[in-house]
């Protein structure tokens, strides 16, 4: 795993309070070729799982304080990050959101759409990520191999949507890899050991899947673990041939 990768290289998992994200920064710290891994969170301080990796890890694992939804908290992090790193070598946007506490869930019809809901899905599915990796190009376009990842999803592509309804989720997905697309072609420019993609992790055990589950087929639903193998497995096959694509969890692609 991560045989491309530079040896002790420095990776930042975007996103990393809960779910796929934790599950990311435990198996990254499983990895004796990764030196160092900043951990971002709205809070830090209130992930229990952040936490107990910070305190078994206090040399490799670094937490740091990132609303996807806050330009300046953004720009702080990346300051934060550049003062203990020059380079990062991978940066794995994973923090999304599709449901939460008030009303916004997703849409089963048009009569369903609120634009409060649609900003908030774009804030952190669309823009959040785009404005992680403005913040974060200086410490990825370097002369060692380095990947950009955004976490995405399949119902984000606009040619496999044959369901319909989920407008603000898919829609800022579909954002999402638009502006995935964009960074590949531009960041290539700067660095052409910078490869940038698209993820779909497939259906995971997390809260975010949970009021779905029931519709997943049996032994369809995978657990964080697994999926995290997954996409890593794909992450360390990357070359630069093959930024600006959309890809499953099993190295598939999907349409566009
Ligand atoms: N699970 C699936 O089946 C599935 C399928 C396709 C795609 N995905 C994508 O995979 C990614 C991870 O999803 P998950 O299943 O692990 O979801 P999850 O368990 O609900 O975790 C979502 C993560 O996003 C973070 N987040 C939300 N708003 C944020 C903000 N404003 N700033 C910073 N972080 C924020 C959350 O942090 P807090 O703890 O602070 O809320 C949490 O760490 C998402 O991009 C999702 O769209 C998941």
């Amino acid at each position: 795993m991560f045989e491309r990768f530079p040896e002790g290289f420095h990776a930042l998992i975007q996103g990393a309070s809960r779910g796929i994200g934790l599950a990311c920064v435990r198996r990254l710290l499983d990895e004796p070729s990764v030196g160092r891994v900043f951990a971002t969170a709205r809070r830090p301080d209130r992930s229990e799982g952040l936490q107990a990796l910070a305190e078994a890890h206090p040399e490799r694992l670094i937490t740091v304080p990132l609303d996807v939804t806050d330009e300046s908290s953004i720009d702080d992090a990346a300051a934060a990050v550049g003062a203990r790193s020059e380079r990062l070598h991978l940066l794995f946007n994973v923090a999304g959101l599709l449901h939460d506490d008030s009303d916004l869930k997703p849409e089963k019809r048009l009569a369903d759409v609120r634009l409060d809901n649609l900003e908030r899905s774009f804030r952190v599915n669309a823009f959040g990520p785009l404005l992680v990796a403005r913040a974060f190009e200086r410490l990825l376009t370097h002369r060692e191999h380095a990947v950009l990842a955004n976490m995405s999803a399949r119902v984000g592509s606009i040619g496999d949507n044959g369901l319909g309804g989920w407008y603000a989720y898919r829609g800022a997905k579909a954002a999402q890899n638009m502006f995935t697309r964009g960074l590949a072609v531009e960041l290539a420019r700067r660095s052409r050991q910078l490869v940038c993609v698209a993820l779909h992790p497939g259906t995971t055990d997390t809260g975010l899947s949970a009021p779905f589950q029931s519709r997943v087929p049996e032994g369809k639903l995978f657990s964080t673990e697994y999926t995290v193998e997954q996409l890593f497995q794909v992450i360390s096959g990357l070359g630069p041939e093959d930024s600006g694509s959309f890809l499953a969890w099993d190295g598939k692609p999907i349409p566009w």
